[in-house]
């Protein structure tokens, strides 16, 4: 499966995955960061730009993304996954553990679906198949946002046009993938590498209680958390959650001055 991608920068790979119903472009405001590494951004199978194909599990998206750093020769890379893409990120770390050196999971969680959850997905699911991708529009998009960002159009715009651009028969795919995740908090204790939990303050998705989950439950654990930020912290409150990260990139990348020049 080729993943439609962009590459900016150059130096440690590091791959950012993105969340549903969201493209690569979520990290447009992350751009800065390609000033301390090689930034790997792909379009998640059945999102953006990249071809769909069934089923969408987070297994599946995995293979997908492991076979872009191969072609990419990107053979050991820093991970950073939001929402979606962290359930993604986790699936690749279990299954290639020795290709992840650091790991952020951003407004995301190890727990499975509940029963409840499953059956909403599904529901959702059918809706999307048949009025097609305006239910995210209307249904769905309101629970990204945390309250000071859906206050400003400028960003509402950018997260509808996200939401917009995606396929409704791939956003299907992807919700049901979604319920088929296994629930990784029983092996958060055997991630070896250091991991950053992020969440956004307001985040409603996956609320703060389920990022300090996963940082206290692996060995090298670190929770920040985006004050005035909802579920898209990493795009609704940029810069300080590049800085947490560029901190987290460590090599001596989170100088004051590195810091300094992520100011847009
Ligand atoms: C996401 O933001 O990727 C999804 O909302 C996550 C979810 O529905 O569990």
């Amino acid at each position: 499966m080729p993943l439609a991608h962009d590459e900016l920068g150059r130096g440690e790979p590091w791959v950012f995955l993105h969340g549903f119903p969201l493209t690569r472009k979520l990290w447009a405001p992350q751009a800065p960061l390609a000033e301390a590494a090689r930034l790997i951004l792909p379009d998640l199978r059945g999102h953006g730009a990249s071809p769909r194909a069934s089923p969408a599990t987070m297994e599946a998206m995995a293979e997908d993304v492991l076979a872009l750093c191969d072609e990419l020769g990107a053979q050991r890379f820093g991970l950073v996954g939001l929402s979606m893409g962290g359930y993604v990120a986790l699936a690749l770390q279990r299954t290639a553990p020795e290709r992840v050196a650091r790991l952020a999971l951003v407004d995301t969680q190890a727990a499975a679906d509940t029963e409840e959850a499953r059956a909403r997905r599904e529901e959702l699911a059918r809706r999307l198949e048949d009025e097609g991708i305006q239910v995210l529009v209307r249904d769905f998009m309101v629970k990204l946002l945390g309250p000071a960002a859906q206050g400003d159009p400028a960003l509402v715009g950018k997260v509808r046009a996200m939401v917009l651009s995606n396929e409704p028969e791939g956003m299907a795919q992807a919700l049901r993938g979604m319920a088929q995740r296994p629930d990784h908090r029983g092996r958060l204790g055997e991630i070896a590498c250091p991991v950053l939990a992020v969440v956004g303050q307001h985040d409603e998705v996956t609320p703060p209680a389920r990022a300090e989950e996963m940082a206290r439950g692996v060995p090298h654990g670190k929770l920040v958390v985006l004050a005035g930020a909802g579920h898209l912290s990493s795009l609704e409150q940029p810069e300080d959650f590049n800085r947490a990260l560029l901190g987290f990139m460590g090599s001596g990348l989170a100088s004051a001055e590195a810091g300094a020049s992520l100011a847009p």
